[in-house]
């Protein structure tokens, strides 16, 4: 949530911050702005709207050759997205830019104590009073560095903060407190930003801050501290990730090139990690605390948005197999209302991005109460992996796209590929085991298969394009499939849609049907299929329209529906990774039909590091 980008070194650093921006652009995009700074002279320039909006005008910046400079592409929370509120902000004589990502609970206080002392605010902002706060204490006649330290003593909220300041030409600070920070280091320059996509063209070499942490980057070295001024060694880490991860790969959206990828995807989150003959898996990330895990009582699942959705399909998964308690909690509800969590219980963070802030805290809160944590992510280095006791990567590969689709499918192959560990060392027969193997080794060519039925979902979505309202409806496994292609619809189409457990339909939604509102049934020759086949012919007794995502061997579904998506079977548990992928494809192709931004989708953000 916000992008943060900044440069020390030689080169001129428009250029390249801009291009850095734009690989940050979603975690936020409804204003952008850039602060440079060239011999002691600085220039600023803010724009409304995206990247390539401020990008048109960047002939403004009459400075030669600036090679100091910060960047950011905001998430608005105070104030409306416009080019006041834009950031950097800055002091009176825009000398010194801060951006920050993150909330000051305390700004009004600290503005009222500003403006006491003269000081002017002309944003509706929280963040100007940064810039200000420092400014007070620059004039006092302290150096950046210590007035940095003293501003940040007098915080209260959450900041990831880039700054640079005229005066002092040679550096470039960064400090982070709950929003997420990265340290490139280059050869004679160096970088920061909110996470490494942004430097990845630049150096492969990154240094994580930590919450608490203060760093004075030069563009040849740099020193990071605590907030009381303690000097700390940081580790420097070598990325794997490539540029070619991070590019569209000639698909018009980085959703689509996601959505085509997963077989790929889906096929890396189990490399390495099934052992066909003992009929099991292999989780390197989880030996240490397997024992723990075995005979723990309870679990926990927790999350949010599309995370969620896997998390509740992992406690079918788990409550089957393994036999283990299991619960799933919204992260973001989890701390305000006491939960009941003892030491003996285990608790699985799962997060695409590993900074969801609301993951982070429910993460803290269950450490607190003495629970094994453990993180299901998929950014290698983000925050949760490194304050969670143990945990497993997802490794889908980067995902851009503002909604998510392969790391969906590929958190549900590692909570299927722990429901097969547990199940094995608790119940679980090895040819019950082995045939888990067998089903999801198979997985990778049914989803081929599924993606070639692309264009029948293209015009499946021209057909029901204009319609207003959607319901999807699934039961057991199928549930969890049925809340997120209805919110993978909401999110970019901007079409209300409501998932359902199809059985709960008659106790309310049933009187919402009518000859305008398609119902999309998710019903494979499952355990559920005949109740499922009741509930569409309830719906069709009152003219809704039925689209149903069926099994390829179901021959009978066709007269009771209107539309068909036939696709390959496998088994319960593994079923909502293949039942999901039409479910994307719709919603994707209804959007790009309705002529919106799919990978920017008004008002959100991939990764949201407010509470
Ligand atoms: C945001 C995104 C969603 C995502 C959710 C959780 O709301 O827009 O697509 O599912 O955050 O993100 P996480 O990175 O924790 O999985």
């Amino acid at each position: 949530m916000c992008g943060i980008v900044g440069y020390i070194g030689s080169k001129d650093c428009v250029p390249l911050l801009i291009n850095s921006l734009k690989r940050l652009e979603y975690r936020g995009y409804d204003s952008a702005g850039l602060g440079v700074i060239s011999n002691g002279e600085s220039q600023v320039i803010k724009r409304k709207g995206k990247v390539s909006v401020l990008e048109k005008d960047l002939d403004q910046i009459t400075l030669k050759q600036p090679n100091l400079g910060i960047a950011h592409t905001r998430w608005a929370t105070h104030g409306v997205p416009n080019e006041v509120n834009a950031h950097p902000h800055f002091n009176t004589d825009k000398s010194l830019f801060v951006i920050h990502n993150g909330i000051i609970e305390n700004y009004l206080t600290i503005r009222k104590g500003l403006q006491s002392l003269g000081y002017d605010f002309i944003t509706d902002t929280d963040s100007e009073v940064i810039p200000q706060l420092i400014d007070s204490f620059l004039k006092k006649g302290y150096a950046l560095v210590k007035a940095v330290h003293l501003a940040l003593s007098k915080i209260e909220g959450t900041y990831g903060l880039a700054i640079v300041y005229a005066n002092e030409p040679d550096k470039l600070i960064a400090a982070r407190k709950g929003s997420p920070l990265v340290i490139g280091v280059g050869n004679n320059e160096n970088f920061v930003a909110s996470d490494v996509s942004a430097i990845i063209a630049h150096t492969k070499h990154v240094v994580y801050l930590e919450d608490g942490e203060i760093a004075e980057i030069y563009k040849d070295k740099f020193y990071t501290r605590t907030l009381d001024e303690e000097i700390i060694d940081k580790e420097v880490h070598k990325i794997t990730m490539t540029l070619d991860e991070i590019d569209k790969g000639g698909y018009d959206h980085f959703m689509l090139k996601e959505i085509m990828e997963q077989p790929l995807s889906v096929c890396n989150s189990m490399r390495g990690r099934l052992i066909a003959d003992k009929g099991t898996s292999k989780l390197g990330g989880l030996e240490a605390v397997e024992d723990k895990l075995v005979q723990s009582k309870r679990i926990v699942l927790s999350a949010c948005g599309t995370s969620w959705h896997a998390a509740l399909a992992g406690e079918y998964m788990l409550e089957q197999h393994t036999r283990i308690q299991t619960e799933v909690e919204y992260a973001s509800e989890f701390r305000y209302r006491n939960p009941i969590i003892s030491p003996d219980d285990v608790m699985f963070f799962i997060s695409q991005s590993g900074e969801t802030a609301d993951t982070l805290a429910a993460l803290r809160e269950a450490k607190i109460r003495g629970a094994l944590v453990l993180g299901i992510c998929n950014v290698v280095g983000s925050s949760i992996p490194r304050e969670t006791h143990a945990g497993v990567y997802t490794h889908a590969g980067p995902e851009i796209g503002v909604a998510s689709t392969k790391a969906f499918t590929s958190q549900l192959v590692i909570l299927a590929l722990i429901t097969l560990n547990l199940a094995r060392k608790r119940n679980m027969s090895l040819i019950d085991g082995k045939n888990i193997v067998k089903e999801m080794d198979l997985l990778p060519k049914k989803i081929e298969q599924i993606l070639k039925l692309n264009e029948q979902i293209e015009e499946i979505a021209e057909e029901f394009k204009d319609a207003e309202n959607f319901l999807y409806l699934g039961r057991g496994y199928n549930f969890p499939v049925a809340l997120e292609g209805a919110l993978k619809l909401k999110e970019i189409s901007y079409i209300h849609a409501e998932g359902y457990p199809a059985a709960e339909m008659k106790h309310g939604p049933i009187a919402l049907i009518e000859e305008k509102l398609p119902s999309i049934f998710i019903a494979p020759q499952d355990s559920t299929y005949e109740k499922i086949i009741t509930n569409i012919q309830e719906v069709k007794a009152r003219k809704g329209r039925v689209i149903a995502i069926a099994s390829e061997s179901d021959k009978n579904i066709d007269s009771l529906v209107d539309f068909s998506i036939k696709i390959p079977e496998t088994i319960r548990m593994l079923m909502p990774i293949l039942s999901v992928i039409p479910l994307q494809l719709l919603a994707y192709h209804i959007a790009v039909k309705k002529g919106l931004n799919v990978d920017q989708p008004r008002n959100l953000a991939k990764s949201v590091t407010v509470e």
